[in-house]
């Protein structure tokens, strides 16, 4: 392509290490996307003729049509998925496929192309965590009501409703899926037309081809749209953030499945087993979705490094950042679908849960909380009060309900037998009725808006 300035070819180590076409070949779709549009518009605005349009056009379909069939060739001498598709077209329509190239650079192509591959990964992303969320909220919906103790620094803290912990994750994919959604919504503006790095002396109308790819107008700064990747940046930040939190999901999962633990049966055919021991189902696919995250979050730093020292325009340093998305991408897909399966399938052991609530003194709380109110004790001392009364009950090995009143009494008078109301789980976590709460009216209320946002009602 500019063999005309050179007086000998590329080593083969130039070949290789300069060739993008192994990963960007994915572009494909979008490449051929952007050529249209911007041939389309080279017509309409006189700069090549109608007939020359046409037939590159008709070559690009064809192109399409061959792809589609048969894969995208890889030829390292012809570097990137851009040339590729330009060195088929010369082959099949001659001279005039050097017309489409007019008014435009590999470097206004790739933003162009690898926005539009963004875009579409960023929805994917949306429609993954919608998945999720309706797993979520049906599960919730479901267990509105079932008991589990709540922990705080891994130790039993206080009762909740299983629906309040799974409405917990819904809350956080709610934040991850507005970032996707935030993100394309920035990306929203199309570089083509800024051809290498200045824009072009040909009158291009850049309007009409952001139009034609989905984009709301044209980038404004041409220096900043060949040497942008923000767009990309967003997904991985955003992608990040998500994988993050579907690997704090993955890693209760885990927890909850193993032995002693017991909380929930992860479905078979989101498990394994292992080789030797027969009685084994292992987590592997919540494992994975933890690992992934470590991958995802490398591959968001890795952009970021390669980015953070580039001078404006293009380098060909941008030409890495490629893989980082596309594996970032695929591994966040993957992950969503494992979780929404893991979700919606497991099954949860709401009498093993509700056990180990009561076996805790979660409901200590309570008690402190039953003194303060019923018998106007400051909490400080309310609180020691509550503390005497759990190590009584634990050096008995009994749960605080199981305590006889005048064990209670001999550690405060002011205690009586109505305090038993307030020491069970079921009273604990209908107490805690306040917005956000885990009582299980708090909890129903909490779903029924987010099946309203899900579309669901
Ligand atoms: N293969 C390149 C990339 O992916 C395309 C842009 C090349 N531009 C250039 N001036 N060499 O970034």
């Amino acid at each position: 392509m500019w063999g005309g300035r050179f007086a000998e070819g590329p080593s083969a180590i130039m070949r290789e290490i300069n060739a993008s076409i192994p990963f960007d070949k994915a572009l494909w779709r979008q490449d051929i996307a952007s050529s249209r549009a911007h041939v389309a518009m080279l017509a309409a605005q006189g700069i090549v003729s109608a007939e020359d349009a046409k037939t590159i056009d008709g070559g690009l379909v064809r192109i399409a049509g061959e792809y589609e069939r048969d894969g995208v060739p890889e030829d390292w001498d012809l570097e990137d998925i851009h040339m590729t598709v330009e060195s088929r077209l010369s082959e099949l329509i001659g001279a005039v496929a050097g017309r489409l190239h007019t008014a435009r650079s590999r470097n206004d192509q790739v933003a162009t192309d690898f926005r539009l591959w963004v875009r579409e990964a960023c929805e994917r992303a949306e429609a993954g965590i919608v998945a999720l969320q309706n797993a979520l909220v049906a599960r919730a919906n479901e267990h509105s009501a079932s008991i589990m103790p709540g922990f705080t620094h891994l130790q039993t803290a206080q009762p909740v409703t299983l629906g309040h912990h799974l409405m917990a994750y819904y809350e956080m994919t709610r934040r991850d899926r507005s970032r996707f959604t935030d993100a394309r919504a920035r990306m929203d503006e199309c570089p083509l037309g800024s051809a290498a790095l200045a824009g072009t002396g040909f009158p291009i109308d850049r309007q009409m081809t952001a139009t034609a790819l989905g984009f709301a107008a044209p980038t404004r700064n041409s220096l900043d749209a060949v040497s942008d990747r923000d767009f990309a940046l967003d997904y991985l930040t955003a992608a990040s953030q998500c994988a993050l939190h579907l690997s704090r999901l993955a890693e209760e999962l885990i927890l909850w499945a193993s032995q002693p633990f017991g909380f929930i049966r992860l479905p078979d055919t989101l498990s394994t087993g292992s080789s030797i021991m027969p009685q084994k189902k292992n987590p592997d696919a919540a494992e994975l979705v933890r690992g992934h995250a470590g991958r995802i979050i490398g591959c968001a730093t890795a952009l970021m490094v390669t980015m953070k020292g580039l001078p404006l325009a293009y380098s060909k340093d941008m030409q890495d950042d490629k893989p980082p998305v596309f594996e970032a991408a695929g591994l966040l897909d993957l992950a969503l679908a494992a979780c929404a399966g893991m979700i919606a399938d497991a099954t949860f052991n709401t009498d093993r849960m509700r056990a180990a609530a009561e076996a805790g003194f979660a409901t200590a709380t309570d008690l402190a909380d039953w003194l303060v109110r019923e018998a106007d004790i400051p909490f400080r001392e309310a609180h020691h009060i509550t503390g005497a009364a759990v190590k009584l009950a634990e050096s008995r090995k009994l749960a605080l309900d199981q305590l006889p009143l005048e064990d209670l009494q001999a550690i405060d008078p002011r205690i009586d037998e109505r305090v038993y109301r307030a020491l069970s789980v079921d009273a604990s976590v209908a107490a805690r009725a306040s917005y956000g709460g885990t009582a299980p009216d708090a909890v129903c209320e909490r779903v029924a808006e987010a099946r309203r946002d899900l579309g669901l009602e």
